[in-house]
């Protein structure tokens, strides 16, 4: 029997698996993790906490959370195997492709690699989350010619990490802002690296293979790495006075206006509105960014041009700001959408393990017609 064979490009809107962790109204604005709205999550909720939710499904009770956090906190330090490695990657190299190659690397020396149990891709889903920064904040020590921070236990996930890339404990509202960037990029459904995720989960490959593979699909600019060609964007138009003749060249030469857009969204990102929230914070205390300036500016002129078909600012847009004003290096800001996003993957990943199916599509074949092979003396 032939079954009938459905043709949709990059899978637009294809439903590939049921899942419970994230819900999405693309045409509303409305994103929920677990039946939870991330404006209520990012006003109220930690990292840690979220992580929870991701992977557990409901709300930690107090004891529920000290015994996540503990577990976060304590495996926070890397296998020594692992910082050998970043000792021998060139400095230069790209901060994603460090933590592509380190999360692969990780999987040596966890003992519980080889166990596909439940309990232990949790405790492996743990490890990982915990050690992503570490491996980022280790990696940008090493090239400035530092050596790596031990992890402080006494900090919390997004203040350790910034204690760690700087070697000073972070104010309170850098700590929280981070926090809430952590909280905002945790989970995204079925996005192109969390499903990269589920696709070698599928083939009930092990956790950490499934994780590099995500590592490696978000670094494309058309997703994570769209946070920093934002940066770029904005710091190359330099003033408010210029956005509308760089945006409308950049339309006119059919380019992409980094930071708007976005498969799922066609109102703005809700996640956007909430780092404008964080962007207005911070500038209260450290003064108004100047790219802040430039970036609402852009969305004015984007919307008024590109609105018609859907397109508004997606979170990668003011991330950058945020990001910026934070003091973050630029070449880290895709990989600490990773440090948040691989709570979400991890959740994903299990849950792809729980009711798996093999993730498989088909092509639709456009080579050539059946043809006779030609011997190479008479080609
Ligand atoms: N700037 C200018 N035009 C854009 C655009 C952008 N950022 N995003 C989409 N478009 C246009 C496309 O050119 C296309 O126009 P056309 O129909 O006239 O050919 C139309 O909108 C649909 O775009 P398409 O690429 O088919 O939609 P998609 O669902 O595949 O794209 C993105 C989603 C995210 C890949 C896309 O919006 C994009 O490239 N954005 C910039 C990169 C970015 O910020 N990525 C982070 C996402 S969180």
């Amino acid at each position: 029997m032939t079954e009938e064979l459905i043709h949709r490009p990059g899978l637009k809107n294809v439903v590939a698996a049921d899942s419970a962790i994230c819900f999405i109204d693309g045409e509303q604005g409305v994103l929920r993790y677990r039946g939870y709205d991330i404006q209520e999550l990012a006003e109220h909720s930690t990292f840690e906490e979220t992580a929870y939710l991701l992977h557990y499904g409901e709300l930690p009770a107090r004891e529920e959370l000290e015994r996540f956090s503990d577990e976060l906190r304590t495996q926070r330090a890397l296998p020594e195997g692992a910082l050998a490695v970043l000792r021998e990657l060139p400095p230069e190299s790209p901060p994603m492709d460090v933590l592509r190659t380190v999360t692969s690397v990780l999987a040596h020396f966890d003992p519980e690699a080889p166990d596909d149990s439940e309990e232990a891709n949790r405790r492996k889903s743990a490890r990982l989350i915990a050690r992503f920064p570490t491996i980022l904040a280790a990696f940008h020590r090493l090239r400035e010619g530092r050596d790596p921070l031990p992890p402080k236990e006494d900090l919390s996930h997004a203040a350790n990490f910034l204690y760690m890339l700087s070697g000073d404990p972070p104010d309170e509202l850098s700590a929280r802002v981070f926090d809430v960037c952590l909280v905002l990029h945790a989970d995204h459904g079925f996005n192109a690296s969390t499903f990269s995720a589920r696709v070698t989960a599928s083939t009930l490959s092990d956790i950490y293979s499934a994780i590099t593979s995500a590592v490696g699909t978000l670094k494309g600019p058309l997703h994570g790495g769209a946070n920093i060609r934002v940066l770029e964007m904005l710091q190359e138009i330099g003033s408010v006075e210029r956005v509308r003749e760089h945006v409308e060249g950049m339309i006119a030469r059919k380019e992409r206006i980094w930071g708007l857009g976005h498969r799922v969204y066609k109102t703005k990102d809700p996640r956007a509105f909430a780092l404008e929230k964080l962007i207005v914070e911070l500038a209260r205390v450290r003064g108004e960014s100047p790219l802040y300036r430039i970036a609402r500016e852009v969305e004015k002129v984007g919307t008024e041009l590109l609105g018609g078909k859907g397109i508004y600012p997606n979170v990668d847009f003011y991330s950058a700001v945020v990001y910026d004003m934070l003091g973050i290096p630029h070449d880290l800001f895709t990989p600490i959408f990773a440090v948040s996003r691989v709570a979400g993957w991890t959740a994903h990943v299990v849950e792809q393990y729980r009711a798996n199916v093999l993730m498989r599509p088909r092509a639709q074949y456009t080579g050539p017609d059946r043809r006779e092979y030609v011997p190479l003396e008479q080609r």
